[in-house]
């Protein structure tokens, strides 16, 4: 019914701005800094040997502090941003090498983009707002209306369809916004600080209705933000940018049990372990270890709940199971600790 999501592969990709780009991309790959390629030649250095395999169907946040090159990574797989060296494959085709027309397809049917400041048209009502795309793909006026309607009240914004923007919270014109992103039936969604203008709540609202329409849907996500607790909630894999380079690149848990430097050690260094590490990333080999007796925890669950569960069970450990209750390793209270 929906198109699922198409992966995305970025390799060796630099980008600099400035009139001679591509005469400075050698010194750029022997190391020359940012700073040095500003001050030695007033050009600026936007993304330097990006490589990422984004998989299909998962979430891929970008995460880094304002100009580390976010916007410009998420632009250049639409190829709103041209590359000054380097290739974007998607579903095994080179987004550099289409043509004019291909590419005007591409993005009007294979990618969608949810902003942060909504970008709806002020002069139409929701729905048509989110009919927008369809028109403009020429689809029949009674079938975009059917899409549209369903993705209006997936967003929960039944009822909303005959009203204007401006007669919208902020979190309403959100939802309008990603309504009308799903209605084009993309495989691949680009999200740039989506959900940044937010209230703390309604952020957390938002971020609960992408993951469950993630579940069914399986789009290949990209969602930059500069907030870590909400590239934890949502990444599949996270990637850390700093000043247009990778600093690190991983799921959730790398990134707090195994930080890349001391950069990403102050980005997590305040964040709610407890809520994020889940015991499979502690747990042991039961084997030689006995095991009956001790309570279960499902795969998956946090740390926060797993303590409270062997406090619960006046256990000091505790089986890791699947989902069908087959063991996978064993985690006891002394490594939830000292995790935390
Ligand atoms: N068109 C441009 N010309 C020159 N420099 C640019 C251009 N676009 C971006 N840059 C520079 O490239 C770097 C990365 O910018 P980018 O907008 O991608 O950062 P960002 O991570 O999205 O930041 P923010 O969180 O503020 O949105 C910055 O140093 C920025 O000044
Ligand atoms: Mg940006």
């Amino acid at each position: 019914m929906t198109n699922a999501g198409t992966p995305i592969e970025i390799r060796d990709l630099y980008k600099i701005f400035g009139p001679a780009a591509k005469a400075h991309v050698a010194a750029v790959r022997a190391g020359m800094s940012k700073e040095e390629l500003s001050a030695r030649h007033g050009h600026i250095l936007g993304l330097n040997n990006i490589n990422i395999s984004m998989p299909a169907g998962k979430i891929q946040v970008v995460m880094g502090l304002s100009g580390s090159g976010k916007s410009t990574l998420i632009r250049h797989i639409n190829r709103l941003i041209e590359p000054t060296s380097g290739s974007i494959m998607i579903a095994g085709r080179d987004v550099l090498s289409m043509s004019e027309l291909d590419l005007r397809e591409f993005r009007r049917t294979g990618t969608a983009m949810v902003f942060q400041r909504f970008a709806l048209l002020p002069h139409r009502t929701v729905i048509d707002n989110v009919t927008f795309g369809l028109e403009v793909r020429a689809v029949d006026k009674a079938k975009s209306r059917d899409t549209a309607m369903r993705w209006i009240e997936r967003v929960g914004l039944k009822g909303f369809e005959n009203r204007y923007p401006t007669e919208l919270s902020g979190g309403m014109q959100q939802r309008v916004g990603l309504a009308r992103a799903l209605s084009n039936d993309s495989a691949i969604l680009l999200m740039d600080e989506a959900y940044s203008a937010l209230d703390p709540l309604i952020r957390t609202d938002m971020q609960t209705m992408l993951l469950e329409l993630q579940q069914e849907l399986n789009k290949t996500i990209v969602f930059i933000t500069h907030d870590l607790d909400e590239a934890l909630r949502l990444g599949d894999q996270i990637v850390i940018l700093r000043d247009g380079s990778i600093i690190q690149q991983g799921s959730s848990q790398d990134i707090l049990l195994r930080p890349a430097d001391d950069y990403i050690e102050r980005f997590v260094k305040d964040v709610n372990r407890g809520r994020f590490i889940r015991v499979d990333a502690l747990m042991e080999s039961p084997d030689g270890r006995t095991t009956i007796g001790l309570p279960v925890l499902k795969s998956g669950t946090t740390l926060e709940v797993a303590g409270k569960e062997l406090a619960d069970a006046l256990a000091d450990a505790a089986v890791v199971a699947d989902g069908s209750g087959r063991p996978l390793g064993v985690v006891d209270l002394r490594r939830i600790l000292a995790a935390l």
